[in-house]
């Protein structure tokens, strides 16, 4: 089994400090930085645009691993690719035309990924396996950090998995919400290849350590 990559989410960071927020992260051994842009209209929430990510691109060297939660994807996938972001996922409940919008974000340089919610079945999937670079689960209803990771996901991710490796080896695997030290060791045993942490991570004094327990290098 590989080690498996963390992607601390900027939305639990305090956002008065986010140079220094971010900084910890990269010193913490981050692999990736996850940025959660909402519209308030896919989900009730608002947060980030591309011109925090293009400042946020500044200070790292960090891979950033865009998630759209939006109706729009179509109209910002350039803005965030200019804005620095190397991995673009967007949801399939939300975007009409996947294949033309995953299509655009590789021709423009990064890494296609498409995003499920829970309530969404694998086959979602089924037409997209060969144009993904990584598959998303929503482990929580998308539109707030600190929610409790839903349990049926366990058993929708273990699904997930085979028909992965059944149909494209290659496509990471990604889970986000509600992801803390004491769920992470299933996610990992089920080969999860990413770990999107928001609280986990930034709710704890110690980066590096917090991220440590995610990977399950650290117990206590
Ligand atoms: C939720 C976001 C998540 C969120 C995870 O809509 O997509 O990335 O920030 O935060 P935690 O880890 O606090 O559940
Ligand atoms: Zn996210």
């Amino acid at each position: 089994m590989s080690r498996v990559r963390v992607a601390p989410s900027l939305l639990a960071c305090d956002l008065t400090r986010v140079a220094d927020e971010v900084r910890s992260v990269e010193a913490g051994g981050a692999d990736l930085l996850h940025f959660d842009v909402m519209d308030g209209h896919f989900v009730p929430n608002l947060t980030f645009g591309p011109g925090l990510c293009a400042a946020v691109s500044q200070i790292t060297t960090l891979p950033l691993d865009v998630h759209l939660m939006v109706t729009n994807a179509d109209n910002l996938v350039e803005p965030f690719v200019h804005g620095g972001a190397s991995r673009i996922s967007v949801h399939v409940e939300a975007v009409t035309h996947l294949h033309r919008t995953l299509q655009r974000i590789r021709e423009i340089g990064a890494t296609p990924g498409v995003a499920i919610n829970p309530a969404t079945p694998v086959c979602a999937l089924d037409e997209v396996w060969g144009m993904v670079g990584f598959v998303l689960v929503m482990s929580v209803n998308p539109g707030f950090g600190g929610q409790r990771l839903i349990p049926g996901v366990i058993d929708k991710l273990g699904r997930l998995r085979s028909e992965r490796d059944h149909r494209a080896p290659a496509v990471e695997l990604v889970v986000d919400g509600g992801i803390e030290p004491a769920n992470a060791q299933v996610l990992r045993q089920l080969g999860v290849d990413i770990l999107v942490a928001g609280t986990a991570v930034f709710g704890a004094q110690d980066r590096a350590r917090a991220i440590a327990r995610l990977r399950g290098e650290e117990r206590a």
